[in-house]
Parts: C-alpha cells; structure tokens; sequence
C-alpha cells in the first residue's frame, strides 16, 4: 500500500486554481520529489497533505488516513519542515525541541531522551543550550529537521530545505536526508528549486500550473529529452550543418555560433563527426541530460526563479548551458 495516495485533488482560491486535479502515490520508505516553478501549487498540495488546509474537491490519504477526515491521525504520522522558518527564535534548541514533542503528545518521562536523541543525529547536541537567534542557516535548517522527526513520524514533508543554504550547507543537509528513509524507516516528500538535489529522488512529479505534467524516477525523465547533446563549433556552421545532414543524415540547429545535435547516444557520434567534418571542427562538447533540461523541455522555464523571470526557451537553455560550460 502507498504511504501517501492523492486523487483528483483541487484547490481554488477565489478565481486562482493552484491545483488542478492533482493525483499521484508515494511508496513508504521512498524519497519522492515534487517539483515545479514559483507558484505551482507545491506548497498548497503539501498543506492540504499535512491537514492545514482543505482541498476544493479530490481526496488524500496518509498512511491509510483521511487528510480531511482524520486530521488527528494524519499530524501524528508526519513531520514538517516548512518552506518558512517557524522556530521560536528566543528559546534554545533544546527548548524549541521540547515544546514540540510536548505539542505533539511525547510521553513527559520520554521527551528529554527523544530531544537529546535527535539533536545528536543533526549534530547539534553540544548546541542544545543556545539561543536560536546565534544559529547560522544550515544549523536552523538541521534543527527544523530534527523537530520534524522528534514523534517519530511516517513520513517527513521538506518543502524547501535547503533554501538560502550556500552550496556545502546545503550538500551536506542532503547527505543527512538521503540517509533516513534507510536508517529511520521514514519517507520523505521534498520540494526543492534545486534540480541536481532532486537526483536523489527515487520517484518525481513535476508540476506546472497546479498540473502535474510529467513523472517518474530521474533516469526515466531524462529519457523526455531525448539523449544527448552535442555541441560542435566549426569555421563554417552553416556549410558543416549542411554536410551532416547529407553524408550522416543528422539534423543539427545553429544557435549563437555553436551547433547543437540531438542524439541518443552521443559518445559513438562524435568520431563520425569528426570523421566527416576534418579540419573544419574547432572545438566539441558533450551534454548528457539534466533534470534542469527535461524542466526545460517540459514547461519552457528553467526551474529557478532568476532564470525563469519571462525569458524564452532558447534563452534560457543557452544559459544553462553556458552555466554548465563556465
Ligand atoms: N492562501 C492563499 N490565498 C490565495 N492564493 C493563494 C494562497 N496560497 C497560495 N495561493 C496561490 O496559489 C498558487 C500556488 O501557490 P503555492 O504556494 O502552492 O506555490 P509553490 O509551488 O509552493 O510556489 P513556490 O515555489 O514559490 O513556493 C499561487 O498562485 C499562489 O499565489
Ligand atoms: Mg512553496
């Protein structure tokens, strides 16, 4: 049986549908990404899961659960970190842990032990006396993390962890995560803007629009692309574009100088190419696909906000791929 089960689920808030019947399954123990742009409905389908919210129409199972109808039982099987920090920042770590398992009904003999045990998987233990206001980011964040998991639940929703996070916070919070369904039997629904985080993911849903447009685990969404690419740069495109349709019969495009091939397997491509182009070839990259660019390809954005800000596709995949490239 799934661990998380939704149907056909919709919410509307006024004339804004910021999830339009929405349904997929999340087995226990798995990671599960759920990925989209700004304003997708992640953060609207993730509340209606942790019964904060009631859906329009549609229905949503945790555990076997109602998410409408038994509200108790489902808060009992999950944990939260929420996209916004909400821990009380005047208390210490031990104390914003002991409030929570207090709230969530820890038995009052167990709740020091539960606090100390989770401060110690997070690495905060020799922290748990000061005040949250002297943590950094990351240590917010592992501490978020740890309040999640202190009643000890199914399954750990994550809605942005590892925003605002520099690059080895933010690695190093993922090695954590990807180690508790092994370790803690737990499963964990993410959302991260991050592409190369969601790799880790055993299954995705990409959404878009409060649709969800595609799914599956990262190998099978990188096969949506199409292959690989190759980038060639030549003294002639235009004549070299011309000479691999007609001796190789394939189909290359010209964009700001370069040309770009699709294929399915790139790597037995290239010695053909040379082969056939000689001397004219300057310079030849190979580009395997990325979650980014099955995100491209899927909705015409990139997934993250400074790279989807009204730019058409062709711009915004020449710029990750120059990203890639520098
Ligand atoms: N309480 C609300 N009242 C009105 N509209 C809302 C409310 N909550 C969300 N929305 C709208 O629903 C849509 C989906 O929002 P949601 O927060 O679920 O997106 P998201 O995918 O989590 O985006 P982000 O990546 O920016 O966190 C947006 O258009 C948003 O403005
Ligand atoms: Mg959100």
């Amino acid at each position: 049986m799934p661990i998380i089960r939704v149907e056909n689920l919709v919410k509307r808030f006024g004339n804004i549908t910021a999830v339009n019947d929405v349904s997929f399954e999340v087995d226990d123990g798995t990671i599960f990404g759920f990925l989209g742009p700004n304003g997708a409905g992640k953060t609207t389908t993730i509340n209606i899961l942790c019964a904060l919210l009631s859906p329009t129409s549609g229905k949503a199972f945790i555990n076997g659960h109602d998410c409408m109808r038994e509200s108790s039982s489902v808060r009992k099987s999950i944990g939260i970190v929420f996209q916004d920090t909400t821990l009380d920042k005047d208390l210490t770590a031990e104390e914003n842990l002991l409030f929570h398992a207090y709230l969530y009904n820890v038995e009052k003999g167990e709740r020091r032990k539960r606090v100390d045990d989770v401060l110690r998987l997070v690495d905060l233990f020799d922290r748990k006396n000061d005040l949250v206001k002297k943590f950094s980011g990351g240590m917010k964040r592992r501490l978020e993390v740890a309040r999640g998991l202190i009643h000890r639940p199914k399954v750990l929703f994550l809605d942005e962890p590892t925003l605002g996070l520099d690059p080895q916070s933010r690695t190093n919070l993922w090695e954590f995560i990807t180690e508790l369904p092994r370790r803690h039997s737990v499963t964990i629904f993410m959302t991260t803007h991050y592409m190369e985080e969601a790799e880790v993911c055993d299954d995705i849903a990409i959404i878009d629009n409060g649709k969800i447009i595609a799914g599956g685990s990262p190998e099978k969404l990188k096969k949506i692309v199409g292959g690989d690419v190759i980038y060639l740069k030549t003294r002639d495109n235009v004549l070299a574009r011309d000479t691999i349709k007609k001796t190789l019969d394939l189909d290359a495009s010209i964009r700001d100088g370069e040309l770009f091939i699709s294929t399915v397997k790139g790597d037995a491509c290239i010695p053909e190419l040379i082969r056939t182009l000689g001397d004219s070839v300057l310079s030849v990259s190979l580009q395997r696909p990325t979650l980014n660019d099955v995100f491209l390809k899927l909705t015409g954005k990139a997934i993250r906000d400074e790279e989807a800000s009204g730019a058409d596709t062709i711009k915004a995949e020449v710029r990750a791929y120059r990203r890639r490239h520098s």
